[in-house]
Parts: structure tokens; C-alpha cells; sequence
């Protein structure tokens, strides 16, 4: 039997519960191993929950989670950068692998934290950290291994893209959609950092640190948001065959990147104009694949939780195989480029 943690219980970590509850005889198959949430971290054991759990399991200390002997894996899903970055740190000090979907934490201290689980022989996954439901980090990690990147193109903010779509199509006021975002769980408790382009800058640097091999810094992204788009943009760019997308973009040129994200009129023909609500896409262009291109929903309590459970199974097989924490290479150890603002 593998033990698990979970620091969070809110729109991800249900659907974690969710997954591991309803598919535990197909993970069982996948895995070799029972899969079972042992603890779980709340604010507030009080609350109702969306998925019937046994109160036993609810704590509000932390240390109930990262100090119990018998937890082998960590599921970071509450948000934040601290005390979350705290918690994986310690849990990561007493040898427990980490699965997170914090884009926040991966962005900005993605290179410590891996560097503390090398350090312990620990695994850290975090495939649920960009564009929820896509499995792109391990394309780019393992499917594109053999070619060089050149170019990393998409919608990576469910919540916006949602908002632009329902204000294009429906003409809906942008106040109003965004509420609705935030009912469904795709906004962040901050729904600024969706709304501002900070959420999407987290993941494109995540995004082209992987698909580069290069230190990228959040710092060195070039951010507009779209809380200054008003309907009259959207129609008139509809008058004109376009649609407004808030687009990431990071490329490769010789010895510079670039990386942006900015609201962007996409003439209607091309497939991003088409990515619509929840919905993300992510375009790959390697030197030797040429061009790809990666669909689904982009966030959400399951679509995230899929990404979450995938991680866990890959921990427990590396369990299985005695080979955690044994990564042959950390991009985030390789030469930092210059960024095009240096
Ligand atoms: P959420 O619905 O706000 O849930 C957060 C959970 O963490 C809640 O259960 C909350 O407890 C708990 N929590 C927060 N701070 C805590 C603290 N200091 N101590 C103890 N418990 C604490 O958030 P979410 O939407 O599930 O998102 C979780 C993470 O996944 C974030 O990093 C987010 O960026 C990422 N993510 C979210 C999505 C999505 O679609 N929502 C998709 C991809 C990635 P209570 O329940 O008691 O309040
Ligand atoms: N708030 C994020 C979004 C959640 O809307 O894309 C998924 O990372």
C-alpha cells in the first residue's frame, strides 16, 4: 500500500480524492499497489465538503501530513508560495516525493526545490502546474527529447480564455464572466494573477525553462493582462476576422530568449482563434518535428486531477523500481541564456 498526503482540499485536491477513490482498481493495475490519502491539510476542518471523506483524515496541522512516517508521497494542492514552499521543503528533508500543481512555486523557486530532492533521492512532479489537463510538461520533458525547441506558442490561462470567449460570443460583461470563472474552480483565489497575465507568465517561464534547457527567469517576462479589454476590442476585432486570445510566447534565437504574454488579435483561420472557454492549446516547434500542437482542458477540478494522479503513478513506479529522484538532467542546472531585456 502507498500512503499519500495532501496539503489542500479545495477544487484540485477533491478531484484528487475523486481519482484515487473511483479509479483505485485500474491504478492498482497500472501500479502494483494499493493507492490510499491518508491525511489530508484544511484551513478549516468545519467546512462542508464536496466529496464525502472520513473527518479522521482532516487535519489543520500541517506537520500531521510532512511528519507521518508512514506517508511516502506528497500532493501539494493548497496554493501559494508560502507556507507552502515550507512544507515541501521539510517533507522533501524527510525523503517524501512531492507532486504539486503550483505553478507560483515552480516559477519562481522551480530550481531550489528540485535541487533539495536531488539532494534527498526525492521525486517533484508538477505536470498539473501548466495548462491543467495537457500532459505538456512531459511531452517536453520526454516526447521532444531528441529535438531542439525553437519555439513554444499558446492559451495557457483557462480563466481568460474563458472570460474572452464568453464576452466575444455571448457579449457578455467581463465582471460577470469572471465571477462565473471563479464559481467553476478555474480562477486562482487571486483571480489577479489570472486576469493581469501573471498566472500565464508563471507558466510560460515553467514552460520554456523545460523546452530550452535554460535558466528562465519570471522576471524577464514581458506580462500585459487583459482587464483593460473592453467589448468594443472584441468586436471590432471581429469586423476585422480576428479574435483576441491572451497568447504566451516564448522563443529561441542563437544565444537569446524571449518570453511574453499579451493579448493578441488571431486572425480567424489560424486553430488558436477556435480554442474556446476552459479550453488551452500549446504550440511546440522543434527543428526537427516541425510543428505541433496540444489541446484540452486547460483547468478544472478533474482535467487538473487527472495530471495529479498521472504524477502519483509515476512516483509509486519509481518506487516499485527503487530509481526516485534519479533524473539523468535538471534544465534547471544548465546555462542561463541571456534574456532579450540584458
Ligand atoms: P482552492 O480551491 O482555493 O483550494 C485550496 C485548498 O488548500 C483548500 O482546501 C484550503 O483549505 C487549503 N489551504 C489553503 N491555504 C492553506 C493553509 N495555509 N493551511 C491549510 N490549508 C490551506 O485551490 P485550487 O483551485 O484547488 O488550487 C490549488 C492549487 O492548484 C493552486 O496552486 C492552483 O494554482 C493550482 N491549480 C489549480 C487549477 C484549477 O483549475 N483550480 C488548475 C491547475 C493548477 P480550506 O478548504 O479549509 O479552505
Ligand atoms: N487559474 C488557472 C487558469 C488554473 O485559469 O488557467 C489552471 O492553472
Amino acid at each position: 500500500m502507498i500512503k499519500a498526503g495532501l496539503l489542500g482540499l479545495g477544487t484540485v485536491g477533491t478531484g484528487v480524492v475523486r481519482i484515487v477513490e473511483g479509479h483505485q482498481e485500474d491504478l492498482q493495475r497500472k501500479t502494483g499497489s494499493p493507492i490510499s490519502i491518508e491525511k489530508i491539510l484544511v484551513q478549516d476542518r468545519s467546512k462542508s465538503r464536496a466529496v464525502s471523506i472520513d473527518k479522521d483524515k482532516l487535519t489543520e496541522n500541517a506537520w500531521d501530513v510532512i511528519d507521518n512516517p508512514d506517508i511516502q508521497v506528497v500532493i501539494e494542492v493548497m496554493g501559494g508560495i508560502e507556507p507552502a514552499k515550507t512544507y515541501i521543503l521539510s517533507a522533501l528533508e524527510k525523503g517524501k516525493h512531492i507532486v504539486t500543481a503550483n505553478k507560483d512555486l515552480m516559477a519562481l523557486h522551480g530550481a531550489e526545490i528540485l535541487a533539495k530532492a536531488a539532494a534527498n533521492g526525492c521525486d517533484v512532479f508538477y505536470e498539473a502546474s501548466v495548462a491543467g489537463g495537457i500532459p505538456i510538461i512531459r511531452t517536453l520533458n520526454e516526447g521532444f527529447s531528441s529535438d531542439r525547441i525553437t519555439k513554444i506558442m499558446g492559451i495557457v490561462n483557462g480563466t481568460t480564455n474563458y472570460i474572452l470567449t464568453k464576452m466575444s460570443q455571448e457579449g457578455a460583461a467581463y465582471g460577470d464572466v469572471l465571477k462565473e470563472a471563479q464559481a467553476l474552480g478555474y480562477a486562482e483565489s487571486d483571480p489577479t494573477s489570472d486576469v493581469e497575465g501573471l498566472d500565464a507568465a508563471r507558466k510560460m517561464t515553467i514552460l520554456a525553462t523545460l523546452g530550452f534547457h535554460a535558466e528562465v527567469s519570471l522576471q524577464d517576462v514581458k506580462v500585459k493582462g487583459i482587464s483593460a479589454i473592453s467589448k468594443e476590442d472584441i468586436q471590432y476585432g471581429k469586423r476585422l476576422g480576428y479574435t483576441v486570445k491572451l497568447l504566451g510566447i516564448a522563443e529561441r534565437q542563437d544565444d537569446h530568449i524571449s518570453v511574453s504574454v499579451q493579448p493578441t488579435m488571431v486572425k480567424n483561420s489560424h486553430p488558436l482563434a477556435s480554442v474556446n472557454g476552459v479550453f488551452n492549446a500549446v504550440y511546440v516547434y522543434g527543428e526537427a518535428v516541425g510543428e505541433t500542437m496540444f489541446y484540452g482542458p486547460g483547468a478544472g477540478e478533474l482535467p487538473t486531477a487527472t495530471s495529479i494522479v498521472a504524477d502519483l503513478v509515476a512516483v509509486v513506479r519509481n518506487l516499485k523500481l527503487g530509481v526516485n529522484g534519479r533524473e539523468l538532467f535538471t534544465p534547471y542546472k544548465e546555462k542561463k541564456l541571456k534574456s532579450d531585456e540584458q
